[in-house]
């Protein structure tokens, strides 16, 4: 059997970081890609930081941060673009903002070869904006990053839950780390403790909640706008109560 030896550099790779953070759910469109982006703004006022998208399907966190449509500079490697003192990495650079269907195995060639390749340098703590689910994407995070602590994001829907609960088992099956769990979108007239509990019930920490901003879609055109809302300033007081970094 051939021993691809991206398999080695990519698990020395992220074990060189001094925290690593992947951002999942298993449920899809609860907020993972906007908390990963604001998430390495807030954390790069600390430590030197980059983001990391790995939803090669439905790249996201490049909007956001107004990143540039052009392909990264090469010096012996990628140098990954920085935008607010944060290194940013993602497909979205070499699609062009395309799409890109693919099945799993061209997803963790590909994955492997963007780890390979991107200089990370100095980097001490690396965002990670997973895409939904629990296939290939979750399977390689799993497999690569054995210094991971997961935040993991739930909206207060019975139908999330159930499958974010199932993501909990799978990282304490695997002894993965976890960081916490985050509630997105509460509405405003929901003071229940529910999820509260159910984190208790898993022993995981309960990071605190982020309520739902029904007009937050007109701040996410440019990134000085996304700055200044609520919803910003919430993950900034998660990071800086919640958050053992
Ligand atoms: N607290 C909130 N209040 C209002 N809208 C929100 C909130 N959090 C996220 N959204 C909106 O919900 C949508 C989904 O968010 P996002 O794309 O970050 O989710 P995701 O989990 O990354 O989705 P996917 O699983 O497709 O990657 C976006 O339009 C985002 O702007
Ligand atoms: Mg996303």
């Amino acid at each position: 059997m051939m021993i691809d030896p991206r398999t080695i550099m990519v698990k020395e790779k992220f074990a060189a970081f001094k925290y690593v953070i992947p951002v999942i759910s298993g449920k899809g469109g609860v907020g993972k890609s906007i908390i990963s982006t604001a998430l390495s703004l807030v954390i790069a006022k600390k430590f030197k930081t980059g983001l990391l998208d790995l939803d090669f399907w439905g790249a996201s966190d490049h909007l956001l941060l107004e990143a540039k449509n052009q392909f990264p500079e090469e010096e012996k490697g990628i140098l990954p673009e920085e935008i607010k003192g944060v290194k940013f990495m993602t497909v979205a650079y070499y699609t062009q903002d395309q799409p890109l269907p693919m099945r799993g195995k061209e997803y963790t060639d590909a994955f492997l070869e963007l780890m390979a390749v991107t200089r990370w340098d100095d980097t001490e703590c690396l965002i990670i904006d997973m895409p939904p689910g629990m296939s290939d994407p979750f399977l390689d995070i799993l497999k690569y990053v054995k210094n991971g602590n997961c935040l993991v994001i739930t909206i207060p829907s019975r139908l999330s839950l159930n499958i974010v609960l199932k993501t909990l088992t799978i990282l304490k099956e695997q002894n993965i780390k976890i960081m916490g769990l985050i509630e997105n979108m509460r509405p405003t007239s929901n003071n229940n403790q529910r999820i509260n509990e159910l984190a208790r019930s898993y022993k995981v920490p309960y990071l605190g909640f982020i309520p739902y901003y029904p007009d937050l879609d007109n701040y996410l055109d440019s990134l000085s706008d996304f700055i200044s809302t609520d919803f910003f300033q919430q993950i900034s007081s998660i990071v800086s109560k919640g958050l053992s970094l």
